[in-house]
């Protein structure tokens, strides 16, 4: 994942103009080790999480009620990021290795943002090869953009081609350990390994 700002086109400089500003301020906001400073200062949990409706890799239903009494990693990305989405999955699941058992009071989520391509289907095989216990959810444009903004995710396409599937993803990369009771505890860092995921993690949980 990445993150820039491109030059607007004429067409859309008036919006730029209004928006671009805001737009700047936002992505300072949430991005990279911003976003990890401002989720470790107190006051944040009730600015974070909050209730979401998705699909998981079957196409059902699935909403932030059903992980109640676990608590839940959640982490954003799509399937079709080169780099850091795999190895950051590739860490959670060698943490929740590490964890031993407590890892059975914990659930990996990935969450898609990129419903465009990463049907439920894609979902479903993608989170399969991080090991049997991350779930891959997916959900409909409008579904992934609220999901999103309760998290305080950042993401946008970054265009890499003329064709209709030419782009990548930019965002934010942030793992979310939330409660038994869905409520925000803690971020945890995605740029350490699996044993530092785990001890992070471990000290959290009660
Ligand atoms: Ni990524």
């Amino acid at each position: 994942m990445s993150a820039s700002t491109h030059p607007p086109s004429q067409a859309s400089r008036r919006h730029a103009l209004i928006y671009g500003s805001i737009g700047l301020v936002v992505a300072l906001l949430i991005l990279g080790a911003g976003t990890f400073v401002w989720l470790t200062q107190g006051g944040t949990a009730s600015l974070v999480g909050g209730p979401f409706t998705l699909q998981n890799g079957n196409g059902q239903q699935v909403t932030d009620r059903d992980f109640r009494g676990k608590y839940m990693l959640v982490y954003f990305g799509y399937t079709f990021c080169p780099d850091v989405c795999p190895t950051t999955l590739n860490e959670v699941a060698d943490a929740m290795d590490k964890l031993g058992a407590r890892a059975d009071r914990l659930q990996p989520i990935f969450i898609s943002v990129d419903p465009k391509r990463d049907t439920p289907e894609v979902v479903k095989q993608y989170a399969a090869a991080f090991g049997p216990r991350l779930i891959g959810l997916t959900g409909t444009p409008e579904q992934v953009a609220a999901v999103a903004k309760e998290y305080r995710v950042y993401y946008a396409e970054r265009r890499t081609g003329p064709g209709p599937n030419d782009y990548s993803m930019d965002h934010s990369s942030v793992l979310y350990l939330m409660g038994p009771d869905g409520k925000f505890v803690a971020p945890i860092r995605p740029d350490q390994n699996g044993t530092e995921m785990a001890a992070d993690i471990g000290r959290l949980m009660s």
